[in-house]
């Protein structure tokens, strides 16, 4: 199986002091960075843009950026997102009227390419794409908000979704969002996934400005996922 990948999902980082927020996670020995684009229509919350991926590569970041596009319609910011610099940019089928061409389109600009699914929605909209896939990513709450409960009937699906993967035999990330923290994330692991994204389970445990604050969080949900 392909190494584990912890995400932090800067949705819950202080905002007024990102470059430094990410710095110090990804010091921490986190492995990507997860990077949530909501506009007020999809989901009823507004984020950020290209322009803040850009900066932080500006400002030094050469991990993964992980897009997250809660966006609709999504292809006409895609191209603006790869220029930016993301590496990965996810969507959800819902918010685009051509899946099919919408992972081309990812894939042409550069980026790996991926579905989100949102805890409501079938993983059948992989049938007849999953060539064309790099990550499947599997919303373990409702998107627009960090701080929700994970939704137990996320494990079943990960079972689900990892049997796909490994029957393509494709080169595959299984994802998982939302509710992620110390205490479930091996049992998440156990179900299927490779790639953790977690947001107030990492940033929540940031006091002040100390350089250190999240090594101790990511070096539990390390030995969490080692056991
Ligand atoms: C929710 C976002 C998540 C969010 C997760 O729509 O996609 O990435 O930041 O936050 P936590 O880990 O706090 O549930
Ligand atoms: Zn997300």
């Amino acid at each position: 199986m392909a190494p584990d990948l912890i995400a932090p999902s800067i949705l819950s980082a202080d905002f007024a002091r990102l470059g430094e927020e990410v710095d110090h996670v990804l010091a921490a020995g986190a492995d990507i960075v997860h990077f949530d684009v909501m506009d007020n229509h999809y989901v009823p919350n507004l984020t950020i843009g290209p322009l803040v991926c850009e900066a932080l590569r500006k400002h030094g970041v050469t991990a993964p950026i992980d897009v997250h596009l809660m966006v609709k319609p999504v292809d006409r910011i895609i191209p603006d997102f790869a220029a930016a610099g993301a590496t990965y940019i996810t969507f959800h089928p819902e918010a685009s009227e051509h899946i099919d061409r919408t992972l081309q389109l990812i894939r042409n600009e550069g980026c790996k390419a991926g579905l989100v699914f949102n805890p409501a929605t079938s993983l059948s909209y992989l049938d007849y794409v999953m060539d064309k896939v790099d990550m499947v990513l599997l919303m373990s709450v409702n998107p627009g908000f960090g701080g929700q409960s994970f939704i137990p009937e996320t494990m079943e699906k990960l079972r689900q979704a990892r049997k796909l993967i490994d029957a393509s035999g494709l080169e595959i990330r299984l994802e998982v969002d939302g509710g992620v923290k110390a205490d479930n994330i091996g049992a998440i692991k156990a179900a299927g996934a490779d790639t953790f994204v977690s947001g107030s389970g990492i940033f929540g445990k940031g006091r002040d400005s100390d350089p250190h604050r999240y090594d101790s969080i990511i070096q539990e949900m390390r030995q969490e996922l080692a056991r």
